[in-house]
């Protein structure tokens, strides 16, 4: 019986398993060396609205098996333009272009998405001729150089007559040394559990090297009011108080950590663009840069990566630190809102670095009138009202228990006279 089971649920496993890679195909880019520089996995499902003769009307279709990449059009750029291309060709002359780029300071992204169908094709448009093309300019998609990029949710692409659905994807452009990475940028929609900041416990930390003497608890930063913008408008509103901390060991193995202020007049610069913002703040040699990216099919921005840098006290063994995150998920709100936390929330950087946020808001992206939209309250500040109100129900609880207790008690004691 027990073996049945078993050959039943590998069966099952391995008809969930053949199902799964069916619907993805790989496609990969060599330069004209025969180097690969970048290899694509993922399912698409199009939609497409075509006009008929008398009518408009909407076909639906999955990427085929003899989707093959056009060697002839994909390219692994050059230095002067390094910018990759991949064009996938299926049917009747149908072919989607996706187009990579390089961003500061360390990803590449997903740029631009060309889709082309011929519509001469009747077994997918009938009644129909000529030919549709749409692009999209812009994505969500960017992942860390030399990190291949997971997203295993649906991403819906929408531009002009056509709506695509891209799943299971695995990309990695700019491979280095043919070889895929094993390390990994895992998209925000497939870790939204993870999103929540972490509380301040000041316990000091024990690393295998020696002991961490945290300084104490300094006093909260200023905060301070922050913008960017360019010719269009502001795409970037912050008020809010900005404290590092930074761990370092020092001769003898001792680490130690040292938090640091933000000044609230740092000087300020940044960048609007059409998949990220970014804020670049400076002082002396301290230098902090977030990133915001912004999820077009479902609504959010948030804070996706943050780069450090600062010198480190002289008995340090090393000069300076810089850390690198560009995988965060962090003060996540709608487009067009604000996200705002009273909280203090600590995003780690790295293990060696985090940055302390105090009475944050923040919004990216679209600003209607030069001003902070509604209001997101994070989920720190939800859950510290929601405390008080416990509270107060666990005492309006124990008094009505005591009322009650004692009007029993009373009605007892009468009843003791009565017999008497
Ligand atoms: C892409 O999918 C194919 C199967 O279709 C699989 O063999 C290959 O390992 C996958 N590549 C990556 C990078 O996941
Ligand atoms: C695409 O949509 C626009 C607006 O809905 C329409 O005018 C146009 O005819 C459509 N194109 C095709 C090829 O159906
Ligand atoms: C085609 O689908 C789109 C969105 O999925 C919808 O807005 C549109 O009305 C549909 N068109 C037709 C002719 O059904
Ligand atoms: C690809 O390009 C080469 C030369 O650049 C050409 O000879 C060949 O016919 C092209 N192939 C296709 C399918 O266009
Ligand atoms: C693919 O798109 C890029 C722009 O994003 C364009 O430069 C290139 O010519 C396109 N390639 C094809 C074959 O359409
Ligand atoms: C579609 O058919 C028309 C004639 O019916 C022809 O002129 C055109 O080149 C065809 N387009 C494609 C992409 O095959
Ligand atoms: C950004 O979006 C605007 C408007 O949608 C467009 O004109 C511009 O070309 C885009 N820029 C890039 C770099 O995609
Ligand atoms: C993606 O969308 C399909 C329908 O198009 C649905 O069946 C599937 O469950 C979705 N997958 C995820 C991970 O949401
Ligand atoms: C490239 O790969 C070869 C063998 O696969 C290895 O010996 C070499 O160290 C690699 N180079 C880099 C820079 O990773
Ligand atoms: C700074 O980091 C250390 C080590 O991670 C930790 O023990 C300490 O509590 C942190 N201090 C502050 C003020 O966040
Ligand atoms: C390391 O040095 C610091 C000061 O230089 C001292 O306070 C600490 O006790 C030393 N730790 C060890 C393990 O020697
Ligand atoms: C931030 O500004 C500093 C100084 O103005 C500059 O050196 C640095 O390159 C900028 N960083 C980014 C990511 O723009």
């Amino acid at each position: 019986g027990c073996s049945v089971m078993a050959g039943a649920v590998g069966l099952l496993l391995a008809a969930a398993l053949l199902g799964f890679l069916q619907t993805s195909s790989t496609f990969q880019v060599n330069d004209p060396d025969g180097k690969l520089c970048l290899s694509a996995n993922f399912s698409m499902k199009f939609t497409v609205e075509f006009s008929t003769k008398s009518k408009k009307q909407n076909t639906t279709f999955q990427l085929p098996p003899d989707a093959h990449v056009i060697k002839n059009d994909s390219t692994c750029g050059n230095k002067q333009a390094p910018v990759e291309i991949l064009v996938v060709g299926f049917g009747k002359g149908h072919s989607l272009n996706m187009t990579f780029e390089k961003k500061d300071p360390s990803l590449y992204v997903v740029s631009a998405f060309m889709f082309k169908f011929n519509l001469n094709d009747s077994s997918l448009f009938p009644d129909s001729f000529g030919e549709l093309t749409e692009v999209k300019k812009g994505s969500d998609i960017q992942a860390n150089l030399n990190t291949k990029y997971l997203c295993h949710s649906n991403n819906t692409i929408t531009t002009g007559n056509v709506s695509v659905v891209l799943s299971n994807v695995v990309i990695e452009a700019y491979v280095t040394n043919s070889t895929i990475s094993k390390k990994e940028t895992i998209c925000s929609e497939d870790k939204s559990t993870t999103t929540s900041p972490i509380i301040t416990t000041h316990t000091p930390a024990t690393t295998t090297s020696g002991t961490t003497t945290s300084v104490p608890p300094s006093a909260k930063p200023e905060v301070g009011q922050y913008s960017v913008n360019d010719s269009s408008g502001i795409c970037l509103l912050a008020s809010m108080g900005l404290q590092l901390n930074l761990t370092y060991s020092i001769q003898n193995k001792t680490v130690l950590s040292k938090v640091l202020n933000f000044p609230p007049n740092a000087s300020s610069s940044g960048k609007c663009e059409n998949v990220t913002v970014t804020l670049n703040l400076t002082s002396g040699s301290t230098n902090i840069s977030l990133h915001f990216a912004q999820n077009s099919s479902t609504e959010k921005y948030f804070l996706h990566g943050i780069v450090v840098s600062a010198n480190l006290p002289s008995e340090a063994t090393e000069k300076s630190i810089k850390a690198v995150n560009n995988s965060l998920s962090a003060l996540k709100a709608t487009i067009g809102k604000s996200y705002k936390c009273v909280a203090e929330e600590i995003i780690l950087v790295s293990d060696k670095a985090s940055l302390n946020i105090y009475d944050v808001q923040v919004q990216a992206f679209k600003i209607a009138g030069d001003k902070f939209g509604a209001v997101e309250e994070c989920q720190l500040d939800e859950n510290n009202m929601l405390i008080p109100i416990v509270v107060g129900a666990a005492l309006a609880g124990l008094v009505l228990i005591v009322l009650i207790a004692y009007l029993i008690g009373r009605k007892r004691s009468h009843a003791g006279y009565q017999t008497i």
